[in-house]
């Protein structure tokens, strides 16, 4: 089954709220919320506080990607600001287990993300702790960026990681994700697609939404 997570970053930010609820109605899974802090990534966009305003307006899960440095000083923020997964980086996580063990203690599924560089031995260690990988196929820090294929690989890899050694963990991809670039991650194990561009940018999300989703599944 594939999930598409519209990411927020590329909506109106003049009508959160309507753009959230215009994804939902469409077809949407989840809901990828983009936390950039301008110092791990060279770029700001929003914190908890947007969040919390938009937790009321839909009962969709709230996927939290954090390109933040000190990630374990805004968890708990995030928690109650209502999300359902929280992912941070490797690259900004010295203690990448105790954050993990942070981000289950509030009852939110922890999950890490990979730049496109990071290999996926980085992880091995922490797999069964998690529940969700995030790939970036894109340097993180701006929508609309054009898809790196040559993470494609590394998706494939864990994927058949995750298959011998019996573990149920979502696999994620983040960055250029279109029509044609989500065949080869479908096709590589992934199974959760981020998509920001390609939906908000289109008059209509949910033509854009269902036709990426479609691709994927075929
Ligand atoms: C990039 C963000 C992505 C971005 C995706 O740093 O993590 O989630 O919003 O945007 P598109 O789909 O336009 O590449
Ligand atoms: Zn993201």
């Amino acid at each position: 089954m594939i999930k598409i997570a519209p990411s927020i970053l590329a909506a109106d930010f003049s009508k959160l709220g309507e753009e959230v609820r215009e994804v939902e109605a469409a077809g949407a899974d989840w809901i990828h919320i983009d936390v950039m802090d301008g110092h791990f990534v060279p770029n700001i966009s929003f914190g908890a506080v947007v969040m919390d305003a938009i937790r009321p307006l839909t009962n969709l899960p709230f996927d939290v990607h954090l390109m933040i440095e000190n990630a374990d000083r805004y968890i708990e923020d995030f928690a109650k600001a209502g999300a359902d997964y929280i992912t941070v980086h490797v690259e900004a996580s010295p203690h990448l287990h105790r954050t993990i063990q942070l981000i289950r203690s509030f009852g939110v599924k922890p999950g890490v993300v990979l730049n496109p560089h990071t290999p996926v031995e980085a992880i091995l260690p922490i797999l069964e702790d998690i529940d969700l990988v995030l790939f970036m196929t894109v340097n993180p820090g701006f929508g609309g960026q054009k898809f790196i294929d040559s993470v494609v690989p590394k998706v494939e890899q864990l994927s058949k990681i995750i298959r011998d050694k019996g573990l149920s963990i979502d696999i994620e991809i983040d960055g250029g994700i279109n029509e044609e670039t989500i065949i080869p991650c479908a096709k590589a194990g992934a199974n959760v697609f981020v998509a920001g561009s390609a939906i908000y940018s289109k008059p209509d999300r949910a033509a854009a939404l269902q036709k990426i989703k479609k691709a994927g599944e075929e």
